[in-house]
């Protein structure tokens, strides 16, 4: 399948890979600040920058005082989940998201910057983190993340609303924060670590049918709904320090059903009722869902 000529646009930056740098904000828009001052800070935010993309998702809330006339079906904030054996992954859903990617950290820094400047004194920045890719795109298991994304333009049949949906060209998004226990996952010999993604460490090949556990994470996430494979497109980056360090999960989807679908499954809300075996070593400490409309729409909706 390729995509529709009459695709619209997605903002900047989609597709653009690797964006070894990154840094992600995630924003309360108060009550108090009229819809008209935030557009004109938003049109400064976003202006163009070398080096880097500066891409914006809106939660539920912050759409529907931008454009009530125009939300996506499927949008929603995101809901506090519960599991099975105790699992939890909470809601910390907030109104703008701003993914700001590239190669050189110089680069993103300045995109950063711009962002906080137009918008200072009006969004209160709730989080606030940068991420980075080695040269492998391992996450900091030592696993390669990404593999299984859809390459080309296959990535805009699974990353964008398709068209005739309101909202097409634009994606659904979901954003997580996940905090690793390395020390408690480092205990684990390399094969039971294998065990726990369902793919090996060093070449980073899937395990066969029979090898491959049930509550492995590629098995937990990888979705076959009649027939129709559930994909998403994932552009997460490992963050952090010494102290706190994980991955900050990015996917976008041309459904919120397919992310949702995978997430219960982690959560082993299933017939088998299995949570996934990396959830024993990752906690997911964020959450929520964004509307990212496509550039068009977003230029539209600014100059209005
Ligand atoms: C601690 C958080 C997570 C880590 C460290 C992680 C890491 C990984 C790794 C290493 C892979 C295998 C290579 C590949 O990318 O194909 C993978 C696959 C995948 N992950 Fe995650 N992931 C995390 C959370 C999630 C979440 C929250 C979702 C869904 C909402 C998800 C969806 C997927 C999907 C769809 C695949 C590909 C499955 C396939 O088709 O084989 N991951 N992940």
């Amino acid at each position: 399948m390729t995509v529709s000529p009459l695709m619209a646009k997605a903002q900047a930056g989609l597709f653009e890979e690797p964006g070894n740098s990154a840094h992600y904000l995630e924003c309360h828009w108060p009550k108090a600040l009229p819809l008209e001052k935030l557009k004109e800070a938003l049109v400064e935010a976003l202006k163009p920058i070398a080096g880097a993309y500066i891409a914006v998702g809106f939660g539920i809330d912050a759409w529907l005082r931008m454009q009530p006339d125009y939300t996506p079906e499927e949008l929603v904030s995101f809901p506090q989940l519960v599991g099975t054996n105790g699992y939890e992954m909470p809601s910390t859903q907030t109104d703008l998201w701003f993914w700001i990617h590239g190669e050189d950290r110089g680069d993103v820094m300045d995109a950063v910057l711009q962002v906080q400047q137009a918008l200072k004194g009006m969004l209160v920045i709730k989080l606030d983190i940068s991420g980075f890719k080695n040269r492998e795109a391992r996450d900091l298991t030592g696993f390669v993340d990404g593999t299984e994304n859809d390459k080309g333009d296959e990535r805009g049949v699974t990353a964008q609303i398709p068209e005739g949906e309101l909202g097409a060209g634009g994606s659904y998004v979901l954003t997580q924060k996940w905090k690793h226990d390395l020390a408690a996952f480092n205990e684990l010999s390399v094969s039971e670590q294998e065990k726990v993604f369902g793919r090996t460490k060093q070449d980073d090949i899937e395990m066969s049918e029979e090898e491959m556990p049930e509550d492995a994470h590629v098995n937990r996430t990888d979705v076959d709904i009649d027939g129709v494979s559930q994909k998403i497109y994932r552009r997460s980056t490992p963050y952090g320090g010494a102290k706190d360090h994980g991955l900050y999960f990015v996917a976008f989807a041309c459904s919120l059903a397919r992310i949702h679908i995978q997430l219960e499954r982690m959560l082993g809300n299933t017939e088998d009722g299995l949570s996934d075996a990396l959830m024993n070593f990752s906690e997911a400490e964020t959450g929520a869902y964004w509307f990212m409309p496509a550039q068009q729409d977003l230029e539209e909706l600014l100059a209005s």
